[in-house]
């Protein structure tokens, strides 16, 4: 809206005529006219005069007159900071009007757990209800300039992006269901403004940092190590919590303990170590056995442990980023419905999907050190060398894993 346009409208919310207006702020008729038709601009004085005349906020017109008022030029002068952090907070006003969502989309796969859509994720997630979502993972490009395909532009500008990124965020927030959780993997640098947007829909779990690194040493800087997953949950605490426990590290050749347990060992418990917010166990997917495209597959071990702790059986996961496909292919081996976006070549996840025994027996393989103390192999080792073992409490390697779980929690929490 123009000043002129801001004018007219209160004017004619009082009923008054151009010459009664024109009288009433003691300048000519003709001013005004302008005024409306954005002829002229108005001067600090006639904003003013204009905002006592109607009530009205002077800032939000002289603004609408593309003029900075007094005050707040003043405290930019005062704070040259202050106008980054109002730049950025704006960012969330910067998007374009959303274009009506399709009446209805059509998924290009799908299985009795759940369809992919080759869409904007924006487009699939408009047309989600409202609380519909049990959990949402989303890893989205990282700005870095990777070409995904045509119709991803991986190199914005930075209020672009974090424009980007807060929209479908917003649409995140909403269609989740109260409890519901909500994961972002992304680099520190984006996560840490993401963060700060989700904080005021959501309540903060944690920052976790993945241990990978991603890139060679950079001058005159720390060697990044970490990507963040931010773990966010809609209302005060998640529907569902269950995280695996993790075996103890030791140390591979011997099999010795890595870290002192002291006193403590008969205190463990033996079901494995409390899953802590660093992980430094997730293996970037390299080998081409398991790469099943281009760049940026996440390891299966990554979102096994998502879900583990986030969701049960029969619940809907959402990732409106599907790239490879690994959160669809975790969730259906899981028992996980699962929905999800991807704007390029689909091709990939569907064929991923055809080796779906493969992705089993490569999941079933991270599995099977969960929920216990000691892996088979590092009990082997530790007899081997002569570490005892008898202070800990020690139970058989389980076979189901999710049965583990549930005995677990019976077992401890009365
Ligand atoms: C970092 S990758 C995700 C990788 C995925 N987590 C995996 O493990 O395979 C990001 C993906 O988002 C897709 N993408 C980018 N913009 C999108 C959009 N607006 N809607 C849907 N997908 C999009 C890209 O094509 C890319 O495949």
């Amino acid at each position: 809206m123009t000043f002129g346009e801001k004018l007219k409208l209160l004017r004619k919310s009082k009923d008054l005529n151009l010459h009664e207006l024109a009288s009433r702020l003691r300048v000519d008729k003709s001013y005004i006219s302008q005024l409306e038709h954005a002829k002229a601009r108005p001067s600090e004085k006639f904003i003013k005069k204009v905002s006592m005349l109607f009530k009205t906020d002077g800032n939000e017109l002289a603004i609408l007159a593309r003029k900075i008022p007094r005050e707040i030029q003043n405290l930019f002068y005062e704070n040259p900071g202050a106008a980054t952090v109002v730049k950025e907070e704006l960012a969330i006003y910067q998007r374009k009007p959303a274009s009506a969502p399709p009446k209805k989309l059509n998924p290009i796969f799908y299985t009795k757990l759940g369809e992919l859509y080759n869409v904007d994720c924006m487009q699939l997630l408009r047309g989600l209800p409202e609380n519909s979502i049990d959990s949402i993972f989303a890893d989205p490009p990282f700005n870095l300039g990777k070409d995904y395909g045509s119709k991803v532009n991986d190199k914005l500008e930075k209020y672009d992006y974090l424009g980007w990124c807060y929209a479908w965020l917003e649409e995140c927030c909403r269609v989740l269901k109260p409890n519901g959780s909500l994961f972002v993997y992304n680099l520190p640098k984006w996560n840490i403004h993401i963060a700060s947007y989700l904080d005021k829909f959501l309540t903060f779990r944690h920052w976790i940092s993945v241990d990978i690194k991603f890139t060679l040493p950079i001058p005159k800087r720390l060697y990044p190590s970490h990507y963040s997953l931010l773990y966010f949950v809609k209302g005060p605490l998640p529907k569902t919590f269950h995280p695996s426990r993790l075996p103890m590290e030791t140390c591979r050749h011997c099999g010795g303990e890595i870290k002192d347990y002291g006193g403590y060992k008969n205190k463990m418990n033996p079901n494995g170590i409390n899953l802590t917010d660093v992980w430094i166990d997730i293996p970037p997917v390299r080998h081409a056995k398991f790469k099943t495209r281009g760049a940026n597959e996440l390891s299966m071990k990554l979102l096994d442990r998502v879900l583990d702790i986030a969701t049960d059986e029969g619940d809907l996961v959402l990732d409106p980023f599907g790239g490879s496909g690994t959160t669809f292919i975790v969730a259906e081996i899981k028992g996980r419905k699962w929905i999800g976006s991807e704007i390029e070549d689909c091709k990939p996840i569907i064929e991923r999907f055809r080796k779906i025994e493969d992705q089993k027996d490569n999941l079933e393989k991270y599995r099977k050190d969960l929920n216990q103390l000691f892996t088979k192999d590092a009990l082997k080792l530790r007899k081997q060398f002569g570490h005892t073992t008898d202070k800990y409490r020690i139970l058989e390697p389980p076979t189901n894993r999710n049965a583990i779980q549930t005995s677990f929690l019976e077992e401890n929490i009365k």
